[in-house]
């Protein structure tokens, strides 16, 4: 039973595209803007798809109804995906509220959401919080209470987030932890250590090549690329470390085999699904991720030499798909560090949704697929085409039935990328307004897409622009061990 609804929510009303310059003329086969709204209803209802040119007046035949169902139940259409979230693949529509559960993090709620603000706003250097923490984007959390009980008490803090440099432009999705945690530097004034995980990606992609041998050496190229990316979001240099687990990995590695020592192989699996065919690489990856969780990892970078007296508290703003990894750690972390650093030593987390690629709100973005994503190297004309061909409209199909129905918001991937990118509250607010009721100036997708490809087109260009003058001498310059500690004043 549970298959066949499965299939049928495949099956939807292709009601999607108004303005199109294809669109059929009125009164020509295809064309719905002479059905009535009740019509229209019942093919909503029965998820009826209509073929391309098909008189649509057909279509609301119940013999008509009956045969296509069938037709397309009977092709063995793939099921819609289930939810699957695991730290290196997401798929299928996502329902965060069932993965906080199963996770086991908190929601964000106002009144942290207000704790973050008097903590921050007016003490640091930010004027209001990020519209990520406005509009619920990053959404869930450990321990962040805790983290600020300590603050306020004047114990130290620092930052940590990564990543894992896959493929040499990074896209949109990307930058979303990173502008982030750039809010959280300026925000709490903290140090911020970056790992660029160039190990884990040698491991867990390819395989050996007799003829070229391996790739490790171009992971540790994409780091470099990839480092210009991040830093050009703006981060404060003198309180930045970023760097390569593999040239950074031996200054962390007595707490990696602190961290080897305190998991097994079967703990390991359990999280993350490896068997006996694993590398052995990929089983104790998860302790060198884990390991810049704890500031002695950085004796020199965060002054903190003595394991187990290192009480700077760290925070790791990430996707939630990293979450895993940090449980084990949070598992461990009495080991490393002393019981009177307040969070018995476990780093606190602050976890975002996933940025939802061009063609629908299910999974995320995605390097390997070109027309899914926007990349920070993409040209305005590529993201102008990429935007008008490929994002996902909630919209209705004619003018007549946008004014009548407005757009499906949630689905809707322009609106939703807006929610992301735009800093104004009121003109979002508008606009969702607006193309939800199919009225004003932002009625129609054709509209929202527009300003969608004005706000991009801004913001990928004055990255590019920042990029630009990021040389590998200026990277080496982020890389170097050196103090990020902030000084007192
Ligand atoms: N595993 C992450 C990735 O593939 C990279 C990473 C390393 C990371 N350390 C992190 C991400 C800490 C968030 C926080 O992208």
């Amino acid at each position: 039973v549970a298959g066949k609804k499965a299939r049928k929510a495949e099956i939807t009303l292709k009601f999607t595209v108004e303005e199109r310059e294809d669109a059929p003329a009125p009164g020509t086969p295809g064309d719905v803007s002479t059905l009535s709204s009740e019509a229209i209803a019942t093919l909503r209802t029965n998820e009826i798809r209509i073929p391309e040119g098909r008189d649509l007046k057909a279509a609301l035949d119940p013999a008509f109804v009956e045969e296509e169902q069938s037709k397309v139940e009977a092709v063995d259409a793939p099921a819609r995906k289930e939810m699957k979230v695991t730290a290196w693949e997401v798929e299928g529509s996502i329902d965060y509220n069932k993965l906080v559960d199963q996770f086991g993090s908190t929601l964000i709620d106002d009144a942290l959401l207000k704790r973050i603000e008097a903590a921050t706003v007016g003490k640091g250097n930010v004027p209001r919080l990020h519209r990520f923490l406005r509009r619920g984007i990053f959404f869930s959390h450990r321990d962040m209470n805790a983290l600020l009980d300590c603050v306020e008490k004047g114990q130290p803090m620092y930052l940590y987030t990564g990543r894992g440099p896959s493929s040499s432009s990074m896209h949109l999705g990307h930058l979303v932890p990173f502008l982030f945690t750039k809010w959280l530097q300026d925000a709490f004034n903290a140090p911020l250590v970056i790992q660029m995980t160039d190990d884990e990606k040698f491991l867990f992609k390819g395989e050996y090549d007799p003829e070229t041998g391996d790739n490790l050496m171009h992971y540790a190229n994409l780091t470099m690329e990839n480092a210009r990316d991040i830093i050009a979001c703006g981060f404060d240099h003198k309180k930045t470390f970023l760097f390569s687990d593999l040239d950074y990995v031996g200054t962390m590695y007595p707490n990696i085999l602190r961290i080897c020592k305190a998991v097994t192989t079967n703990t390991v699996n359990g999280i993350f699904g490896f068997d006996g065919s694993a590398n052995i690489g990929k089983i104790a990856f998860p302790a060198i991720q884990a390991a810049p969780s704890f500031a002695s990892s950085f004796p020199v970078v965060l002054d903190s030499p003595v394991p187990r007296e290192a009480k700077a508290l760290c925070l790791i703003p990430c996707a939630i798909d990293q979450d895993p990894y940090f449980r084990m750690t949070r598992d461990v972390a009495h080991k490393i560090v002393g019981k009177d650093h307040g969070l018995g030593g476990k780093p606190a987390l602050i976890h975002s949704k996933f940025f939802p690629p061009l063609q629908g709100a299910e999974g995320k973005m995605s390097s390997s697929d070109e027309n899914s994503a926007i990349f920070l190297t993409d040209t305005p004309e590529q993201i102008e085409r990429k935007i008008k061909a490929h994002a996902f409209s909630g919209g209705q199909e004619t003018k007549k039935l946008q004014e009548e129905l407005g757009a499906n918001l949630e689905v809707d991937v322009s609106y939703q990328w807006l929610r992301f990118f735009m800093e104004d509250d009121e003109e979002l607010e508008r606009i969702g307004k607006e193309y939800g009721s199919g009225s004003g100036e932002y009625w129609s997708t054709g509209k929202v897409k527009g300003r969608l490809i004005e706000v991009l087109k801004e913001l990928v260009a004055e990255h590019q622009e920042r990029r630009a003058r990021i040389t590998d001498e200026e990277v080496r310059k982020w890389m170097e061990q050196r103090s990020i500690l902030v000084k007192e004043e």
